[in-house]
């Protein structure tokens, strides 16, 4: 038995691995601790939340005493810290909430992870999931490897590259056992259309502008949200303990590109004539400090561990908008309320 405790598991990545873990793992119990800010939605995970070996805590990461208390009760013996802050647009308008979610809720978890297992580590492991974002931008050429410097240049990829440091210097200080994960851009069902392929999805539903930053000239390497998953899983399980593994899908887009096959897809959905939403297109200001290309070199998660995605990228946009196109009512409600003060903040 072990005592899984999965921070962020209420968002966008993390319900897909809260699921993966409780409906594979039924000897582990999963304690998905989420705070439920604007990202976080339990609607993302009805199906599961009657499961015996699921349990759900609203707690904030940030709050040291109720983490440790959390450790102690549950006696957790593994971590998969996805809880963050993770828009790069909201980091430039509020940096504050990045440093304090990202950097110290991550100090918060390894202090109490290392208070609880008082030095005996054997069989716990820390495993803190962060992004391709830290290594900052490429040009035209290359990859990131796991031996690329960081250069983050934005307060969101700052934060994360802060954390990455904090766990690292865990395990160099204290010995905590430790693995961490940096990972190209996912896409999938259930994430919040504040990002680019679900805001656009929503968008030429709607017959709205499509906010493309500069010349739409940037490229980013997608990955579907369950290959993340099932690389995470992996990782747990098999990961060489303080080692660091790139994941990423070899699947560069620019995002012009990429736009046009949303819109080709979401036409062809909806029965509308071929290419009919392109007029949305709208080139907008540039986002500030905007990287121009992440590509990631996975390979050694290949090699030493096996992992490689398993959908091609248009079967897995195909099969996105059509969860969009079916869950008109999850869209509804996270585009209520305080999305609209965002939408217009930003985009109006
Ligand atoms: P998300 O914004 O969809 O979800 C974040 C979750 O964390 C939400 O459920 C939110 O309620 C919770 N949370 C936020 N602050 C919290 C706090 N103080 N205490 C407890 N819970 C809190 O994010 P995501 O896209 O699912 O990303 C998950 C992780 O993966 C993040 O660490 C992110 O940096 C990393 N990552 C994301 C991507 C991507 O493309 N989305 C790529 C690589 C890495
Ligand atoms: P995003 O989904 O925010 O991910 P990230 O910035 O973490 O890579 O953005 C993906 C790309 O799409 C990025 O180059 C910025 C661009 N973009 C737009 O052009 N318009 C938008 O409205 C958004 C949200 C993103």
């Amino acid at each position: 038995m072990r005592n899984i405790l999965i921070t962020g598991g209420a968002g966008f990545i993390g319900s897909h691995v809260v699921r993966l873990f409780v409906n594979k793992y039924p000897d582990y119990n999963i304690i998905n601790l989420d705070a439920l800010t604007y990202a976080g939605n339990l609607e993302n995970l009805k199906d599961i939340e009657g499961k015996s070996n699921y349990t759900f805590i609203k707690a904030d990461i940030c709050d040291y005493k109720t983490i440790n208390s959390i450790f102690s009760k549950y006696k957790i013996d593994g971590v998969i810290h996805l809880a963050a802050e993770s828009h790069v647009d909201r980091s430039i308008k509020d940096p504050f909430s990045f440093a304090k979610t990202n950097v110290m809720g991550t100090l918060c978890l390894l202090q109490a992870a290392q208070n609880y297992w008082e030095g005996d580590f054997n069989n716990k492991l820390f495993y803190h999931i962060s992004t391709d974002e830290v290594y900052g931008s490429l040009e035209e050429e290359g990859f990131f490897t796991e031996t690329t410097s960081y250069d983050p240049h934005s307060p969101y990829s700052a934060s994360k590259a802060s954390s990455d440091h904090f766990v690292r210097a865990f395990h160099d200080t204290y010995s905590l056992p430790i693995v961490i994960s940096n990972c190209s851009n996912n896409y999938g069902a259930n994430q919040f259309p504040e990002k680019l392929i679900p805001l656009f999805i929503n968008n030429i539903c709607n017959n709205k502008p499509l906010p493309v930053y500069g010349k739409g000239e940037n490229v980013r390497d997608w990955l579907y949200v369950e290959d993340h998953a099932k690389a995470i899983e992996i990782i747990f399980h098999k990961g060489k303990l303080g080692d660091t593994y790139n994941i990423g899908g070899f699947n560069e887009w620019k995002n012009i590109d990429l736009i046009k096959i949303l819109i080709k897809t979401v036409d062809k959905l909806l029965g509308r004539k071929e290419g009919a939403s392109e007029k949305l297109i709208t080139y907008v200001k540039d986002r500030a400090g905007h990287d121009y290309r992440y590509a990631i070199d996975s390979s050694k998660l290949k090699n030493e561990l096996g992992w490689e995605p398993s959908l091609q990228f248009e079967e897995g946009i195909e099969q996105t908008v059509q969860w969009y196109l079916e869950n008109e009512e999850w869209v509804k409600n996270v585009t209520s309320g305080e999305y609209q003060k965002y939408y217009k903040e930003m985009y109006e």
